[in-house]
């Protein structure tokens, strides 16, 4: 054991020493183990040139059989130390290598184990096919150190190429050039050849089908979802053509989608080449697909220009956001764009007024200070939202073109790059502040809590009327009755009219997702449970797509309407995305006797969580 590593200067979350030597080029070559849930294999480090006596990798769970030096075949084994794991274990350990000067080459042998918190392994019976077991990866934020030792880091990018040896049967993806068919003998090949960060490394391995949108992408599922899939994403191929003209050539080559297992803890993850997408997205009608547009805008801000730690995570996300909207614009119009983005500034006001009341109100930052903590704190909407206000109201201010221009010329001069703060900032002054003349308050939207006083509002009117329908609701009217109302028809030949009575009632098709999300969130606590229970009666909001469920079951939580539980327990059982089940726990646990049945359904639900959705509503009960 050595004494505690330091932390990378740049990098307060990884512990390689990337300032003195970096991985070029990684190679895997991985056994996927279903029996066992264990990986094992090597991982080939190409490193840059080094004068460096120690080369420090970052670890978290796996076991390191040995480690060598030198091109396969001509190795040498080396010494290593691995370090004290830190006081809450969020960072792992380090990797130390002893390696002479002028060291290329450095493999890792090792196993992963059920610490390995990236990897979900799903038994075959809780597949959507039932028939084979399934795996995937989560790495971001820094996740990949679980299953690959490798300097965890995103002011690092290398290549990479893998050789997956899985069950005959099941197919294998990652994030690179993925094959369409299964393969015959279970061996996979995949090539990564442009530079990325370690969080974007990605696996997935299970009975997964293919099927293709256009050239350049599809979607693969497992087979029951496929179609279903096929269809809600149909527009992939536009969103790709709007996102070019926007911000120049889509630099990956291919973009598929895959509807990963219900267990996936976000909505979407950027995977390079492979999108990871919740099946809770497949919603029938296109509704949630903004979530697509968003993880195809990661392809600029984020994969081909990247945070250098996680304290700039709002570069990544908060770029996303904005471009996000304008794809969405692009497809669907700026009634929608504006309606998301109303949305998500509500979300905004409510994060900062529980941020401001908590033990970090220096959260609401935009450049972050995450040292010591989880970097997963710095996932809030600040980043998403703030994020993307700084710039919308940068746009407002500098005129869409000028803005347009600006954000091109960023993804064309940091490409294959990191980014921090500081230097998109002196980037900001250099090429669009400073020759247009033009004051900002960067330095307040950067550095100060709050959201700053010139922040646009974008409003939308089509919510509006769903507040309007939302306050008739708080006033006792039943917005869904029947009424009786008047036409003028034409009398048969005559030139004459009559007066006709008709009975009319409010059709939920007639609003989108977002529209009735407004509604719900703006009715009042005080509105009696039977009420509320009339309403689901005509609008089957508990039965909706996710999002209004999620809606739905969080303001009956709020008024302790326990009529809902049953279906409350099987949302909570079957999805696993952060964003609704934790907060439905936190509601829960709120009111004592709740509490005691949202910790039966935790433990009943757990075992099917991934360790992200886990472990943070585990926090929830200590
Ligand atoms: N890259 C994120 C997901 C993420 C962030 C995972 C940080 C781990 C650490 C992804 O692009 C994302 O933002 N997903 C959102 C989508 C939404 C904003 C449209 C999600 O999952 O809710
Ligand atoms: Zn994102």
């Amino acid at each position: 054991m050595t004494e505690s590593i330091n932390v990378s200067v740049q990098d307060p979350h990884s512990y390689s020493n990337i300032n003195e030597i970096r991985t070029k080029h990684l190679s895997l070559d991985l056994e996927i183990n279903f029996e066992n849930k264990t990986m094992y294999g090597v991982a080939r480090h190409q490193m840059s040139d080094s004068k460096a006596n120690t080369a420090i990798f970052d670890i978290n769970g796996q076991v390191i059989q040995k480690i060598t030096i030198g091109k396969k075949g001509a190795e040498k084994e080396a010494d290593f130390v691995i370090g004290k794991i830190d006081s809450d274990s969020i960072l792992g350990q380090p990797l130390v290598v002893s390696i002479p000067r002028g060291t290329k080459y450095i493999n890792i042998y090792y196993q992963t184990t059920d610490r390995c918190d990236a990897l979900e392994w799903i038994e075959a019976e809780n597949t959507a096919s039932g028939k084979y077991p399934y795996l995937y990866s989560q790495g971001q934020a820094i996740l990949t150190r679980t299953w690959i030792p490798l300097q965890d880091s995103p002011s690092n990018r290398f290549t990479y190429d893998a050789t997956l040896h899985v069950p005959k049967g099941l197919m294998a993806l990652m994030s690179a050039e993925n094959p369409k068919y299964k393969s015959p003998k279970g061996i996979y090949h995949f090539e990564m050849n442009l530079p990325i960060p370690s969080y974007l490394i990605a696996i997935t391995v299970g009975d997964i089908s293919y099927k293709a949108l256009d050239k350049q992408c599809g979607v693969y599922a497992e087979s029951p979802m496929l179609n279903r899939a096929v269809k809600e994403f149909q527009d992939l191929p536009r969103m790709i053509d709007a996102a070019e003209m926007l911000y120049g050539p889509y630099a990956w080559g291919r973009y598929d989608v895959i509807v990963q297992h219900k267990s996936f803890p976000f909505g979407g993850m950027e995977n390079p080449m492979l999108t990871f997408i919740n099946p809770s997205i497949v919603a029938g009608d296109g509704s949630l697909v903004s979530v697509i547009a968003h993880e195809l805008a990661h392809s600029w801000s984020g994969n081909l220009v990247t945070n250098e730690s996680w304290n700039d995570f709002w570069l990544n996300e908060g770029f996303t956001v904005y471009i996000e909207h304008r794809i969405m614009e692009e497809l669907y119009g700026k009634e929608l764009s504006n309606t998301l983005c109303e949305i998500e500034h509500y979300e905004l006001v409510q994060e900062l007024k529980s941020i401001a009341s908590s033990s970090h109100p220096e959260d609401s930052r935009l450049y972050l200070s995450l040292k010591g903590r989880n970097p997963d704190d710095g996932m809030t909407s600040v980043a998403y939202v703030k994020g993307a206000y700084f710039l919308k109201t940068l746009e407002a201010t500098v005129g869409r073109k000028k803005m347009d221009g600006f954000v091109k010329d960023y993804f064309q001069y940091y490409k294959f790059k990191t980014i921090r703060t500081e230097i998109f900032h002196t980037f900001l002054n250099k090429k669009l502040l400073y020759p247009n003349n033009i004051e900002f308050n960067t330095d307040e939207w950067f550095y100060l809590e709050g959201l700053p006083l010139n922040s646009i509002a974008i409003k939308s009117k089509r919510l509006e009327l769903m507040r309007d329908y939302a306050d008739q609701t708080n006033r006792g009217d039943d917005i869904f009755a029947q009424v009786e109302r008047y036409r003028w028809v034409k009398i048969k030949g005559k030139n004459k009219k009559r007066k006709e009575s008709y009975m009319e009632q409010l059709d939920i098709k007639n609003f989108n997702t977002q529209e009735w999300q407004t509604y719900i969130r703006n009715l009042s606590l005080r509105i009696d449970t039977t009420h509320l229970d009339q309403i689901d009666q005509y609008a089957h909001f508990s039965e909706a797509n996710d999002e209004l469920k999620f809606e739905w079951f969080l303001l009956n939580i709020k008024k302790e309407n326990r009529s809902i539980r049953s279906k409350l327990r099987v949302f909570l059982i079957e999805t696993g995305r952060r964003k609704y089940i934790l907060p439905l726990y936190r509601a829960l646990c709120l009111n004592s006797k709740d509490k005691v049945w949202a910790k039966q359904v935790f433990n009943e639900a757990k075992g099917g969580y991934h360790s992200v959705s886990r472990n943070s509503i585990s926090a929830v009960f200590d």
